[in-house]
């Protein structure tokens, strides 16, 4: 059941503590201000007060913040965001580097220089893809475990003079899991020993059936060392997306995660984002985690200052109060009054669930009281 303590209570209406032990008195109660109250004492005293009351439950908080859903019309075509994952030495951060250099903005505004933990291509064909840069990355094991990955497109590296390893069952479980669709990159087929059909067909012993066995998966051969594939790789990636429909709405306040972060000596707590709905522009008051702040600056992953990032977007976020966990999700809010609001109720229920099992679980009760 939704409960409250009398103190929390009086905060939030703005009262004092004493007032409302007093009338719990007259209502021949006697309760202190660390007494818990359920949902219908608490509205009751709510309205004696004179404040309209709106129950949120616990979940509610984090949907109400999700605001509204989004018509159809308003919704317009996004890259897709895709993680490269596989068993060690494989190659997946080759293939990330090699992919990095698909990018034809790279000539022109001085390529992509830094590590902000995803990054996004522009191909010649004028489609983009937002990849998510070190795979088994502490924010998709969060995000994986919250059920919330961000991860549209899986792709499995698989190195052709290796072939089927553990990690490569994890991988294709994870992705599974996670209802997030296959694209097998055989990678290595540079080399002699390389046998890029034994891969296929041992694939198919963990339930993952490429196009040339029947199946529906997609599967390339590539070199991340001489850059052979590539193109038909970036090429399944935006079938697969069309595929999807992926779709957003730019045009309203952002929302998405956090996927790293840190506290910079020069330039305070920096938050690498990925932007799911909406577009994030300078200036905005953003939640991420329990940490809030207004973005002072938003910096691609070229050094670039950006007024806005829109979906399917990594960028980098200064002016935060401090750095929030990967895998937390981010959402901007109308007001500073907001924001606070939310960091509080998140830093307690954060306080709920790391211990005190014994304190009862108080305040799952979240009204909004005006
Ligand atoms: P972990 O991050 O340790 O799991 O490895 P990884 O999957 O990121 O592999 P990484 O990209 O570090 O590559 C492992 C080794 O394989 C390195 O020595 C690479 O140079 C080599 N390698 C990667 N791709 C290719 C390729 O296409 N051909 C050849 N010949 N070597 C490759
Ligand atoms: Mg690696």
């Amino acid at each position: 059941p939704e409960t409250i303590t009398l103190q929390d209570l009086a905060q939030r209406m703005n009262e004092r503590v004493a007032d409302v032990v007093k009338f719990m008195i007259q209502q021949g109660e006697m309760l202190r201000g660390n007494d818990i109250i359920d949902a219908d004492t608490a509205e009751l005293i709510a309205e004696e007060f004179g404040h309209t009351v709106k129950r949120v439950a616990e979940s509610d908080v984090e949907i109400g913040l999700e605001g509204e859903d989004d018509d159809p019309k308003d919704l317009k075509s996004r890259p897709p965001i895709v993680t490269i994952m596989g068993h060690v030495d494989h190659g997946k951060t080759s293939l990330l580097d090699a992919l990095r250099k698909t990018d034809v903005v790279a000539g022109e505004a001085g390529g992509i220089t830094q590590h902000i933990g995803a990054y996004q291509v522009k191909l010649k064909s004028g489609d983009r893809i937002t990849f998510l840069d070190t795979p088994g990355h502490a924010a998709f094991t969060a995000m994986r475990a919250r059920g919330a990955t961000a991860t549209d497109i899986a792709i499995l590296v698989v190195a052709a003079d290796d072939s089927v390893m553990p990690q490569t069952i994890e991988s294709i479980n994870h992705a599974k899991a996670a209802g997030v669709p296959i694209i097998v990159a055989v990678n290595k087929t540079d080399l002699p020993d390389s046998n890029a059909d034994k891969v296929l067909t041992d694939l198919l012993q963990h339930d993952v059936q490429v196009e040339s066995m029947g199946g529906e998966t997609q599967a390339v051969k590539v070199s991340a060392l001489t850059g052979q594939g590539l193109d038909e790789l970036t090429d399944a990636i935006t079938l697969q997306a069309e595929l999807l429909e992926l779709k957003a709405n730019p045009s309203r306040h952002a929302d998405g995660v956090v996927i790293e972060s840190q506290l910079d000596k020069g330039r305070g707590p920096v938050a690498t984002v990925l932007v799911k709905r909406g577009t994030l522009e300078r200036g905005d008051i953003v939640v991420a985690g329990s940490q809030w702040g207004k973005v002072r600056a938003l910096v691609d992953e070229r050094g670039q200052q950006l007024k806005g990032a829109g979906p399917a977007q990594p960028v980098e976020v200064l002016g935060l109060d401090g750095a929030p966990d990967p895998g937390d999700s981010f959402v901007v809010v109308d007001t500073e009054a907001r924001a606070r609001e939310v960091t509080e109720y998140r830093i307690r229920s954060k306080r709920q669930v790391s211990g005190k099992a014994g304190a009862a679980a108080r305040a799952s009760l979240d009204q909004l009281l005006s």
